[in-house]
């Protein structure tokens, strides 16, 4: 059977476009992503997943927010909404610059795993902005290299069992913005495979 994969965005997608190549080329085998889900309805990823013909879903928060709902509301309808799309459940779950914390209450209506990219690695810079507190820490002389990680989602952000990581040198010549194409670079590799490792389980 064909693994069924969700994708989760709010931003870019380049990290989507990785897994949709990898599935392109093979390198990642017996699965098709089924769903990409955006919480951000200008996500540039989700014009990546139409021009492949991969289904959509956008689920905004606002509307929660504004009718007195909360982000637990939110999050057990998305999880029953990902359900009925992919008409089963997910056999992995991948977030992918995914900009928002997701709840125990979510994470339970799932059997198989959430996995997350993180570009740090495991215990670092935890949240938002990792990559700029990174270079910030770096600049201070109280770090001299990161890294990116993909680990298992659990309700504490960032927090879960790390599937691989890889370490990621700073230069005193860096700039911010050299950094940052270094970190996506091998987030790219990392999620993919993350991914296979997952799905090979
Ligand atoms: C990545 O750096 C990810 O680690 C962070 O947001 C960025 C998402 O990039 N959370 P993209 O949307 O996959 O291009």
């Amino acid at each position: 059977m064909t693994k069924k994969i969700v994708v989760l965005i709010s931003g870019n997608g380049s990290n989507l476009q990785a897994i949709m190549d990898a599935i392109e080329a093979k390198k990642i085998n017996n699965a098709e992503i089924a769903l990409v889900v955006s919480n951000k309805e200008s996500a540039y990823g989700l014009e990546r997943a139409r021009k492949k013909g991969i289904p959509t879903l956008i689920k905004l928060l606002k509307p929660y927010k504004d009718s007195g709902r909360t982000r637990i509301d939110y999050d057990i309808d998305l999880a029953d909404e990902i359900v009925g799309r992919v008409g089963q459940q997910p056999d992995l779950q991948v977030l992918a610059g995914f900009m928002h914390i997701l709840s125990k209450e979510y994470l339970q209506k799932f059997t198989a795993n959430v996995i997350n990219l993180h570009p740090a690695l495991p215990g670092c810079f935890d949240g938002a902005q990792a990559i700029e507190r990174a270079f910030d820490a770096f600049t201070r002389g109280l770090i001299s290299e990161t890294g990116v990680m993909v680990h298992k989602v659990i309700p504490q952000v960032d927090r879960g069992e790390p599937i691989v990581q890889r370490h990621v040198p700073i230069y005193e010549s860096d700039t911010l913005a050299d950094l940052e194409s270094r970190i996506h670079a091998v987030e790219h590799e990392l999620l993919v495979e993350g991914t296979i490792r997952m799905l090979n389980n």
